[in-house]
């Protein structure tokens, strides 16, 4: 395998900028963009230059370590208030992924169990903290690709749906993860991808990644998903997660639902690989998980041409929640969770 390609670091900090591989140009051009100004990674979080629940959440991370530096003021409660501020900018910026919350939380926690400290190295001591929450992710991405591996048989074809790889965390990938895993422990594995509509992050991002790891893949349009299932051509279904409800239901990537209803029908594993930053104990279903609504012309266009009639009504949900008796299992950094999840949830060890 050619992985030293694929060991990607799609969000980073370099001399005091944020660093992200802009997705939205892949795969025609591999494009970093830096950033000085917090509010420009606000802006890459809502035109999906950075997207994946996890590499969000570290985005949003770096971007208040990036903001935090510019509130110059003496009085640390002013500077709070003022992080606080930048923190509810990223928390507007896409509703479903609840590590973004999650690290946003995390960092406020940090400035605020810090206030004792002068006011630099606070704002250096938030630059370590978002360092952490990136290392962390990555470390936590292979732990549950070694899981996750023990799922998948020499000789599998794996499913996924949407991007759950290196690009959509802060390296490695989840879903992903878990078949670079399998392939790395010597395991013949292949991968259909579901391009993904509508903005085709399995056919354009799965797709670029798997190549660059050397994993044969196929993609197929998101409707071939049941006809590929039927002719045997599908060993086992993986996702990742964008949050995961009290009682194991899973908000994912629209499409994600449908898949895993197939995958029933067929009697085909539905897996879902995510760190425990996506579980959200406060939710206690998939009812209760907010899902974004994009804008329509994702649907009506295509690379900037309209393709719909024009004025025609359009829904955009993002994402959509698959129940969790749907769901084979839950591969997580500490272990592989299987039904019923309100136990395997709440019983983890930390
Ligand atoms: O809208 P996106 O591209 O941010 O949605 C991403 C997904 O749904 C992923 O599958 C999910 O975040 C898991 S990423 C490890």
């Amino acid at each position: 395998m050619t992985l030293s390609k694929a060991d990607l670091r799609p969000v980073d900090w370099e001399d005091g900028k944020v660093k992200l591989i802009d997705q939205t140009r892949i795969p025609d051009e591999f494009v970093t963009l830096e950033f000085t100004d917090y509010r420009d990674v606000v802006r890459a979080i809502c035109t999906m230059q950075v997207r994946g629940a996890p590499a969000i959440g570290v985005a949003a991370a770096l971007g208040i370590a990036l903001g935090a530096r510019e509130i110059e003021t003496p009085d640390h409660a002013e500077f709070v208030r003022r992080l606080e501020e930048i923190a509810e900018e990223f928390r507007c910026t896409r509703p479903t992924a609840v590590n973004l919350f999650w690290a946003i939380h995390r960092m406020l926690q940090t400035a605020r169990a810090n206030l004792n400290l002068p006011m630099e190295e606070l704002r250096e001591t938030l630059v370590r903290e978002a360092l952490d929450i990136l290392r962390d992710d990555v470390e936590i991405n292979r732990r549950i690709g070694r899981f996750g591996a023990e799922l998948i048989h020499d000789g599998d074809t794996v499913l996924t749906h949407c991007n759950a790889g290196a690009l959509a965390t802060a390296g490695y990938g989840t879903a992903l993860g878990v078949i670079r895993a399998a392939a790395e422990s010597g395991k013949k594995v292949e991968v259909i991808a579901d391009e993904t509509r509508p903005r085709l992050q399995g056919m354009k991002l799965t797709a670029w990644e798997l190549r660059q790891l050397g994993i044969p893949v196929t993609v197929i349009t998101d409707s071939m998903a049941g006809w590929a299932m039927s002719k045997g051509m599908i060993s086992c279904v993986i996702v990742g997660a964008d949050r995961i409800a009290a009682n194991g239901d899973v908000a994912n990537k629209v499409g994600t639902y449908s898949v895993a209803v197939l995958a029933r029908a067929h009697g085909i594993p539905f897996y879902v690989a995510a760190p425990m930053s996506t579980v959200d104990l406060s939710v206690p279903d998939g009812e209760h998980i907010p899902i974004e609504e994009r804008c329509p012309t994702e649907v009506t266009h295509i690379g900037g041409t309209r393709i719909a009639p024009e004025g025609v009504a359009v829904l955009n949900p993002a994402f959509d929640v698959t129940p969790a008796e749907y769901v084979t299992a839950i591969i997580t950094e500490r272990g592989i969770l299987r039904p019923p999840y309100t136990e395997a949830l709440r019983g983890l060890p930390e």
